[in-house]
């Protein structure tokens, strides 16, 4: 059943407690921490311009990285408030606490408008634990809950799940926000009826992560592209040699299984046929974790499906990409989760640069609805330039794959019905 947003509430005067995704990229720079990449900030502001506009007392809740319940100094959400304020031209408040007499204080003494971000909510241990008395505390100062974070959405915590029970059952509206509006849009009700042909790009590392979205997407796809260290799995499968590639050897059932359903509905199924590879050399040094180091040495586009020993696959190859490129070219709903090698590098970066190129024409000169689930495929658009280019670019990670595999989201679940 569709739920209530944020445009059905009347929020004047009241206070509107708002489950924001602010966990954003930082850095450290001259002692002070830097967010990198400000886009899951941008993506609210749609929602608190409205609020704003409706005289909402708003308070914004979220987490930043796991602290694990103790106060990190570099996961506090301080210079989140200040980036906010430079966004949306207005002062932001900020306390240094999620809960307690200071954050109650605060609130009590904002007017319509006003907008206040409290600390980081994993601060706490209770957060994660969804623990009830926690949640009673968060919703003190909340008449209203509002869910505008998809990317924590698929988290059955305090601020994303207990609070909203909390206010619902005082009988107060619990909505979604304007960009978990959108993500459930996009991700959701945009995929159940696809304009055809779906072509759907997966990539990544692990076969594991992904086989249940591979399931449910076979449902509905006229396509499947599969790119990322994952498809040396189902080469594996396929009777091939991996050489030094990243392969789950105990997945090769789950591979053959979905190669198997493809075949029966008749999807495409299209897996690599050539490959970038290079040799995996030990540096002598050791990482953070105390792992060994390797460098890769003599990239090489490899024609052959069997990859030799000694080698490693980073990158699907120039044919594939030529092939998915042309496949993508023709979709009229497209759908990429994950990278097709290791974009990082650029000397692998190419097949997904050609993929994420091959997307944007589609959407522009063939006007395909092109969506893109989120994490490293965003990433990747991103480094590419292209990012401004597509339909649709999810903020979740997590979320939006378990979003994709039919899972349903506790941060939406516990959001009143319209
Ligand atoms: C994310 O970055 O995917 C979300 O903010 C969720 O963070 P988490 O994986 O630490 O719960």
């Amino acid at each position: 059943m569709a739920k209530l947003t944020v445009n059905d509430l009347d929020v004047r005067g009241k206070r509107v407690f708002v489950r924001v995704d602010y966990n954003v990229p930082m850095e450290e720079k001259d002692g002070q921490m830097v967010i990198n990449d400000a886009t899951r900030i941008k993506e609210t502001l749609p929602t608190l311009d409205l609020l704003i506009n409706k005289g909402a007392k708003i308070i914004l809740a979220a987490h930043l990285g796991r602290p694990k319940g103790q106060r990190e100094p570099s996961m506090s959400l301080r210079p989140v408030a200040a980036k906010l304020a430079d966004m949306i031209n207005r002062p932001v408040a900020f306390v240094d606490d999620c809960i307690g007499e200071k954050v109650e204080n605060t609130v009590g003494a904002l007017k319509e408008g006003d907008v206040l971000l409290l600390e980081n909510v994993r601060y706490y241990n209770e957060e994660e634990a969804n623990d009830a008395a926690f949640a009673e505390k968060l919703a003190k100062v909340a008449d209203i809950y509002v869910n505008d974070a998809f990317g924590a959405a698929h988290r059955a915590h305090a601020s994303t799940e207990g609070v909203a029970r909390i206010v619902a059952k005082r009988g107060g509206k619990c909505a979604a926000g304007l960009l978990m509006e959108r993500e459930l849009k996009f991700l959701g009700d945009e995929l159940e009826t696809p304009a055809s042909p779906f072509v759907v790009i997966l990539g990544g590392a692990k076969v594991s992560d992904k086989i249940k979205v591979i399931d449910r997407l076979l449902e509905k796809a006229d396509t499947i592209l599969i790119g990322g260290a994952m498809a040396y799995t189902f080469k594996l499968a396929n009777g091939f040699k991996t050489g030094k590639s990243l392969v789950e050897a105990d997945k090769t059932d789950v591979a053959l299984a979905a190669i198997a359903k493809a075949a029966k509905r008749g999807v495409k199924f299209l897996l690599p046929t050539d490959n970038i590879v290079a040799t995996p050399q030990e540096t002598g040094k050791l990482n953070k974790k105390g792992k060994p180091v390797f460098e890769f040495v003599n990239p090489r586009v490899l024609a052959e499906a069997n990859i030799p020993d000694a080698e490693e696959g980073f990158d699907i190859g120039p044919a594939t990409a030529a092939t998915y490129a042309e496949v993508i070219r023709s979709a009229k709903t497209i759908l990429w989760n994950g990278p097709m090698g290791m974009f990082e590098d650029k000397r692998f970066a190419e097949g997904t640069n050609v993929v994420a190129r091959a997307v944007v024409e589609a959407t522009q000169k063939n006007g395909a609805k092109s969506i893109i689930g989120g994490g490293d495929s965003v990433k990747a658009l991103n480094v590419a330039g292209l990012g401004d280019k597509v339909t649709f670019m999810s903020t979740g990670g997590g979320a939006s794959l378990e979003f994709l595999e039919g899972s349903a989201l506790p941060g939406v679940a516990a959001l009143s019905d319209k």
